[in-house]
């Protein structure tokens, strides 16, 4: 390795060092506007308000691990036009991550104390899936981001109904994931295995449902 490649490497590290730290630890920053902002806080029951504010907390959950998945697999992401998809849909979740904090303060609710094992085991997937090479490590977000899709689509389906400003946020999320994947396929992402999608399916099935409880 060239000296040149090793500050490379070491200057990710840091980078991705730092991007952990502030997503566990630092107040969220969105770069834009949280959808239904101007929207008035509904008057919920307080059954309906735990239950939303449980909701947000699963799905803050995943935008933690979306930071932890693209941190990962940029770590051996090559080619400067993967990266640059992987960078950009980075910060799109970035915004993810801000606004349903946002939502869970609003409902007076709390983040998990799951997130940081969490964080750790997305990290390593994502790690995995970018040794594996551009091909799969594409393929694999783009699987990633239609099964948050098909996720979010089940929340908006379980929110009370009452609860506008999170649908709005949910709703904006569902269309940012719908486009991470479209363009994950179009840079070139392979279809990946039967068994691969199932067991990533089961892998954030434990996710859900553990951040809703804890
Ligand atoms: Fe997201
Ligand atoms: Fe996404």
């Amino acid at each position: 390795m060239t000296s040149a490649a090793r500050l490379r490497g070491i200057d990710r590290l840091l980078a991705g060092v730092d991007r952990t730290l502030r997503t566990l630890l630092a107040p969220p920053h969105a770069r834009r506007a949280r959808p239904g902002e101007s929207l008035p806080e509904p008057d919920l029951s307080p059954d309906d308000r735990r239950h939303a504010a449980a909701l947000m907390r699963v799905n803050h959950t995943g935008e933690v691990c979306a930071q932890a998945l693209y941190q990962g697999q940029l770590l051996g992401a090559r080619d400067p036009a993967v990266r640059a998809l992987l960078a950009r849909a980075a910060d799109e979740e970035a915004d993810h991550l801000a606004w349903t904090r946002q939502r869970i303060d609003a409902l007076d609710g709390r983040t998990s104390r799951l997130d940081p094992l969490f964080y750790a085991g997305a990290f390593a997937m994502g790690a995995v899936s970018s040794l594996a090479g551009d091909r799969w490590n594409l393929g694999f977000l783009a699987e990633t981001e239609r099964q948050v899709e098909a996720h979010l689509d089940d929340h908006l389906a379980r929110l009370p109904e009452a609860d506008a400003p999170s649908r709005a946020v949910l709703e904006q999320m569902r269309a940012d994931e719908a486009d991470h994947a479209q363009h994950a396929k179009s840079g070139g992402g392979a279809e990946l295995p039967r068994p691969v999608r199932a067991a990533m399916r089961a892998v954030s099935r434990v996710m859900t449902t553990t951040t809703y409880h804890v």
